[in-house]
């Protein structure tokens, strides 16, 4: 695999810091962080050199590609800073609820900008990525942004914008849907009165035993569900009271569609 072009992370945190150690696995050939934060320092290395600002980026450097990792409050203070590559890098934001217009009115110009959805299982390089190329995005930019993307796990991308806020309720939020369903297999062993360390272990054992189980099989959700319901048994007990009135389903459906208005709120 060749070596990456030139890049600049701008901001190094938990999702960019991900990245970047995918990055490191396929080799880098010049690449810059900036980022103030002391963590940051520990992440330099001969293929990268950490900034801690802006201005001590050399004046030569002129990177392919520009990865905004910041958080999205930090946007407006930070993205004027980088308005000299608006029109030789592609720009790729990671940072949630910023438009391609807004990034691209914080930038100045008219920057090729890709909008990206990222999930916190990036750091295990199993993440899903969901993106979308402004207009400005060449082909050949869009298969950079999709390899440097893909350095974290799946990328798919979306031909209309909007559809990121659900992108965002759903596979950005995910990983805390499925968290939550762990302390709830917790919490009923506790409740069923088991130790609570045995209480524990179940629970996240279920969670990346099923996971497993999801990436080795071919058959759906559905038939690997269905697997461990016997008719009349205890988990087709559960399962009736779950599903009773359509409740989980009920609830579920209006959660993702309230995290998707919000996204929609939130979208500047
Ligand atoms: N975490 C997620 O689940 C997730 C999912 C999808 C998208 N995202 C997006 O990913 C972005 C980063 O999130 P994160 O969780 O990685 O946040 P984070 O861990 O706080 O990382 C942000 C980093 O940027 C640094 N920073 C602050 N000011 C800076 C500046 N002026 N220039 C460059 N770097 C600066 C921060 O340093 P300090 O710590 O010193 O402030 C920190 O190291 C956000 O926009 C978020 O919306 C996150």
């Amino acid at each position: 695999m060749t070596a990456f072009p030139s890049l600049l992370l701008v901001g190094a945190g938990r999702m960019g810091g991900a990245l970047l150690a995918g990055w490191r696995e396929q080799g880098l050939s010049r690449a810059f962080i900036v980022d103030p934060s002391s963590a940051a320092q520990s992440l330099a290395g001969t293929d990268v050199s950490v900034l801690e600002d802006v201005a001590l980026l050399p004046s030569d450097f002129s990177p392919e590609a520009v990865i905004l990792a910041v958080k999205p409050q930090m946007a407006a203070a930070v993205l004027p800073g980088y308005a000299r590559f608006a029109n030789t890098a592609v720009f790729i934001s990671i940072m949630a609820g910023k438009t391609v217009q807004g990034v691209a009115e914080m930038l100045g110009g008219t920057p090729a900008v890709v909008r990206a959805m990222p999930n916190t299982p990036a750091a295990m390089r199993q993440g899903i990525t969901v993106a979308f190329a402004g207009s400005g995005v060449s082909g050949r930019q869009q298969d950079l942004s999709e390899r440097l993307l893909s350095a974290v796990g799946k990328v798919a991308w979306v031909q209309q914008e909007p559809m990121l806020d659900a992108v965002t309720a759903i596979s950005g939020g995910g990983p805390a849907y499925v968290f939550l369903l762990t302390e709830l297999l917790e919490q009923a062993g506790l409740d069923q009165g088991l130790p609570s360390e045995l209480a524990k272990i179940m629970a996240r054992q279920i969670v990346i035993g099923s996971a497993a189980l999801l990436a080795a099989s071919s058959e759906t959700p559905e038939a690997l569900r269905i697997a461990v319901t016997s008719p009349g048994g205890t988990t087709a007990e559960a399962l009736k009271l779950l599903r009773a009135d359509d409740a989980l389903p009920k609830i579920f459906k209006a959660a993702i569609q309230a995290a998707t208005e919000r996204s929609r709120e939130l979208s500047v």
